[in-house]
């Protein structure tokens, strides 16, 4: 069904008119925050083969076999999360809260949506502002100043400054990279997704009336089955995106850094 296209009007109605207002988010409300994409051309997954660098065999493979090539990994992963600030598109969405009961569902592992302001935020793809030991728990949480620190002694490594096998201890304190190993809390493809927020998010896609699909391409699963859980569930789906999206009752085109203002604008 071809969805109907930049109706702001119809939107904003229907998010005053909500009952429970999901707003379900991937990588691309973070673009505009210097952090890449995955899919995108000059996405990660185009520079980083994803069976290679997403899965934990394969990242453990790199790092013993192509080390250099692990941390060059690291640094495009880390660096721009550990500078990013959240964009309007975070903002905006941080202030849809005030005007109907809204839960955030992201898939990205960046923060800001609660550094914008969001507070029911259910990352079910973990988190790099938190460091997990074995068995998945979280250990201690990050700040986006010990990602800066991580980030810097990475740069030792790639200049040549400091040997690889120094690291652990650079980062002691900060992630136990010896046994017991710790690591950042984040899912990795074959993984299970991050709990208790994933039971949530499942909670609420199948509760909530309206649901705003923000900058993802809907490829991922199980994550990606949650527009469909809340469309079974009765909710409208309005997508936002600069790609028309495969299933959407409305699609609002553009990045969400535009968009999502623009949508809070038609609230006031
Ligand atoms: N505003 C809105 N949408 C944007 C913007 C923008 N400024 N820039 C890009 N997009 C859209 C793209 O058109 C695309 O639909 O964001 C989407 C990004 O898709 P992906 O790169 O596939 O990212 P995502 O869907 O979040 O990936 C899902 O895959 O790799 C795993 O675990 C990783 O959480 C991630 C999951």
């Amino acid at each position: 069904m071809t969805p109907r296209k930049d109706d702001h009007d119809c939107v904003a109605q229907q998010v005053r008119a909500a009952r429970h207002l999901i707003v379900f988010t991937g990588a691309g409300v973070s673009a505009e925050s210097g952090i890449p994409t995955f899919r995108d051309t000059s996405g990660l997954w185009e520079r980083f083969p994803p069976e290679e660098f997403a899965c934990w065999n394969g990242l453990v493979k790199t790092a013993l076999f192509h080390p250099a090539r692990f941390v060059e990994f690291l640094l495009a992963v880390l660096e721009p999360i550990a500078v990013a600030a959240p964009n309007p598109a975070h903002c905006a969405i941080a202030e849809l809260q005030h005007r109907c009961r809204t839960t955030v569902i992201t898939q990205n592992v960046d923060g800001l949506h609660q550094e914008a302001g969001s507070k029911s935020v259910r990352e079910v793809h973990g988190t790099f502002l938190q460091v997990a030991d074995g068995k998945g728990r979280v250990a201690r949480n990050l700040t986006r100043d010990d990602l800066r620190h991580v980030v810097e002694q990475l740069h030792r490594v790639h200049d040549g400054s400091m040997p690889l096998l120094r690291l652990p201890g650079a980062l002691k304190g900060l992630v136990n990279l010896l046994r017991p190993m710790e690591r950042p809390r984040v899912v990795l493809f074959g993984e299970a997704m991050a709990e208790p927020d994933w039971t949530f998010a499942q909670d609420d896609a199948r509760d909530c009336d309206l649901m705003l699909v923000v900058g993802t391409a809907g490829l991922v699963y199980p994550a990606a089955a949650l527009p469909r859980w809340a469309k079974q569930a009765g909710a409208e789906i309005v997508v936002v995106d600069p790609v028309e999206p495969f299933a959407a009752d409305q699609w609002l085109e553009g990045r969400a850094g535009d968009v999502l203002p623009r949508l809070v604008d038609h609230l006031r």
